[in-house]
């Protein structure tokens, strides 16, 4: 075999090696990014996951409190009185005024997202009530949200999570279900007929029924920390794969004189 033939066979094999170097690792390098994305969002809706079910024993205790009579009965008649006294009408007044008695924090859907609020005090998760048609504003569940509960209902889901390219974050949901207690406020006249449609507060009520999905305790989880992950990953994937590159490359002239010395011989 000639020399110069050796050569160009040389670097043929070279090119290839590169070549199937350069194929192989940008697969890896989609599939470390694809992996690591996916484990972190795994992640983070298990943790939303372990914070919605938290809230909802929450409300289940504060729940068997109020129909174990641990609270004064007479607390909603004092904040009957103290709407009254403040001439609170529009449902916007009764819940301000409603929300400075005590009577309010025996609610066990308030106790509840009262406490998802204050477990989620840092800006990169949100705590969040939803809903279509919410008393409060507050909660009233923005376009993609509403797309959310509708589609828990439609597929009669108990959890959802999707990516919001648009805030750029990950929304978990735990659906809200109509339970019996809830119907005194939430049901229709016929659960609490001395309010003829009004609640106890003097809210309208909404005529829903047990067992139905009206809304969502929605966990937010901003997604910059998992981007910067990832980019870090691929910023040291990239850094060992230059090196290899240039390793390759460098190896070259050593072959060279290796094959040549051979041929001297
Ligand atoms: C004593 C009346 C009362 C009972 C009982 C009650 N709620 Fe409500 N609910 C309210 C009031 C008042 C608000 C608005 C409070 C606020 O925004 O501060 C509200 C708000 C909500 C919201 C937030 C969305 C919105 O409309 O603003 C959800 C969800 C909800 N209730 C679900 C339930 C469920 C589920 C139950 C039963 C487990 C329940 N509620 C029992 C009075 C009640």
């Amino acid at each position: 075999m000639s020399n110069k033939l050796d050569k160009r066979m040389i670097i043929k094999m070279i090119s290839v090696s590169i070549i199937m170097l350069l194929v192989s690792y940008s697969a890896i390098f989609m599939l470390v990014k694809q992996v690591v994305e996916k484990e972190s969002q795994k992640n983070m809706v298990q943790k939303a996951r372990a914070l919605t079910v938290q809230i909802e024993h929450v409300r289940h205790y504060i729940s068997n409190m109020v129909a174990d009579d641990v609270f004064d009965p007479g607390l909603l008649v004092e904040a009957q009185k103290y709407i009254k006294r403040k001439d609170a009408k529009s449902k916007e007044e009764i819940i301000k005024i409603a929300r400075l008695t005590r009577f309010y924090r025996t609610i066990p859907i308030v106790s509840s997202w009262t406490i998802g609020q204050g477990r989620s005090p840092d800006s990169l998760h949100q705590f969040r009530v939803v809903r279509i048609g919410a008393r409060n504003q507050k909660h009233e569940a923005l376009p993609t949200e509403r797309e959310m509960l509708e589609h828990m209902v439609k597929e009669d889901l108990d959890e959802h999570w999707i990516i919001d390219k648009e805030s750029n974050s990950l929304r978990y949901m735990k659906a809200i279900i109509m339970k019996k207690e809830c119907l005194i406020c939430h049901g229709t006249e016929e659960d609490y007929p001395a309010g003829k449609g009004y609640d106890p507060l003097g809210i309208k009520m909404e005529g829903w029924a047990e067992g139905e999905q009206r809304g969502a305790f929605e966990i937010i989880s901003d997604l910059k920390p998992l981007q910067e992950t990832v980019r870090k990953v691929q910023y040291d994937m990239i850094g060992i794969g230059v090196l290899m590159v240039l390793i390759l490359v460098f190896s070259v002239p050593v072959w060279f004189r290796m094959l040549q010395s051979k041929d001297d011989q």
